[in-house]
């Protein structure tokens, strides 16, 4: 199967003497029946020629935000939406300061700031200029907002020192972009995540809520998204960017967040629950700011819907998963909680001071499903999420075709 056979890339070329094996990257695409339009920057054609890559390519190259006879043509914003995705390679550091800010000074910069395309950065530097903390800053902001980075290799540099900072091979690039367009194991598969805490207010001002990220629900969106499935992520107040190809639904309170959920579960594969859902809220909400009077105040609270519960208690119910943070005895509350919740698998997390979980980049899992466990030791969210994604895929098919 050729899985590139039209496909619309759009490959953005930035100053860096790398810049010579796209032009071979350029063919290889061709040759898989890809279309290809180059965008040039400035820099990038120092090293290789308009001429070259049109060649190559097949399509007049593009190389300037304000020119009267390519925007007649296909103007920028149009391209933006005609990409399925966008490769940057190579990706010089000063591009990825430019796309870190924000700036649409250039065509490809704009292109990437107008597309929804996934954009793809091969970066390409000196070893000393992939260390150093602005780029380190810049990769780390570029990846939270979702651009992927693919590579760089460590070797031999043009410069004559030795390190990470080249440009992965066209070979390698064309696998990548053909394993990135490949269909994934959940295909098909209607993924439904909560994610974030709730807010549950008490008067107009103030609320109580928890100290929930978001992260790893967020991270888990991603995941999923990557394994093929089309996810809906409903999320509580966060400060996260959406994962691309993910619909989002922002809500604030428990109740907001299960009516986002029992409204769209119908038809869903796998349901996900992630967030830290509070599990009371006020009785009432005071129309105005309550006043200080007393020494003393009492709250009363009551119970929230459990969502996760609701979702595994239907008859049409998918296949759903749950989280149990816990501050002691991880594993045995958690069983109890998948039990009593009659969810099909649950991930148990120690939180705490010291432990990980909330506010934190890493974490660390231990599955737990009828009859079975697996432990996914410390590690970075996105990596977690992407093995536990793993896990699910595989009970869930396992689930919809079990062996006879
Ligand atoms: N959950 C939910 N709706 C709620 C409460 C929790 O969907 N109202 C989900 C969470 O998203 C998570 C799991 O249930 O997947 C957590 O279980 P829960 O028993 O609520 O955990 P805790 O609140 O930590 O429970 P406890 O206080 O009993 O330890």
């Amino acid at each position: 199967m050729n899985e590139l056979a039209g496909k619309r890339l759009l490959l953005g070329i930035t100053g860096g003497i790398a810049a010579y094996k796209s032009i071979e990257l350029v063919r290889l695409l061709r040759k898989s029946a890809a279309e290809v339009q180059v965008v040039l920057t400035g820099a990038a054609s120092q090293f290789v020629t308009p001429m070259t890559l049109q060649a190559v390519s097949g399509r007049p190259v593009r190389q300037d935000l304000f020119d009267p006879a390519h925007e007649a043509a296909m103007g920028h914003i149009e391209l933006a939406r005609w990409a399925d995705l966008v490769l940057v390679a190579p990706a010089s550091a000063g591009f990825m300061a430019r796309l870190a800010n924000g700036f649409a000074d250039n065509l490809l910069a704009t292109l990437c700031l107008a597309t929804t395309a996934p954009i793809i950065l091969a970066p390409a530097m000196n070893q000393q200029m992939w260390a150093n903390p602005a780029t380190r800053h810049n990769v780390a902001l570029l990846e939270q907002r979702g651009v992927e980075l693919w590579g760089p290799a460590s070797g031999d540099q043009a410069c004559g020192e030795i390190g990470p900072g080249r440009m992965l091979e066209p070979e390698a690039l064309l696998g990548q972009l053909q394993g990135r367009f490949a269909p994934g194991p959940l295909s098909g598969v209607r993924v439904l995540l909560t994610a974030g805490p709730t807010r549950e207010p008490l008067d107009p001002v103030r609320f109580i809520g928890n100290r929930s990220s978001g992260k790893m629900g967020f991270a888990l969106a991603t995941a999923f998204a990557g394994a093929g499935a089309a996810v809906e992520l409903v999320a509580g107040p966060v400060s996260l960017d959406t994962p691309p190809g993910v619909e989002r639904i922002d809500v604030e309170t428990a109740c907001e967040m299960e009516q986002a959920v029992m409204s769209r579960v119908t038809g869903c594969d796998i349901f996900v629950g992630c967030a830290a859902v509070a599990d009371y809220r006020p009785d009432a909400v005071a129309a105005q700011k309550i006043k200080k009077h007393n020494d003393r105040m009492e709250l009363r609270l009551v119970r929230n819907p459990d969502i996760l519960a609701g979702v595994a208690a239907r008859t049409d119910a998918p296949f759903t998963v749950g989280f149990a943070a816990e501050t002691q005895a991880a594993e045995d509350h958690a069983e109890k909680k998948r039990i009593a919740k009659r969810i099909d698998m649950i991930a148990a997390n120690l939180v705490g001071a010291r432990e990980g979980g909330f506010e934190r980049d890493e974490n660390a899992l231990t599955l737990l499903w009828e009859g079975g466990r697996e432990a996914l030791p410390m590690m970075d969210k996105r990596r977690l999420a992407e093995q536990l994604v793993s896990v699910v895929t595989e009970h869930y098919l396992a689930a919809r075709h079990p062996a006879s």
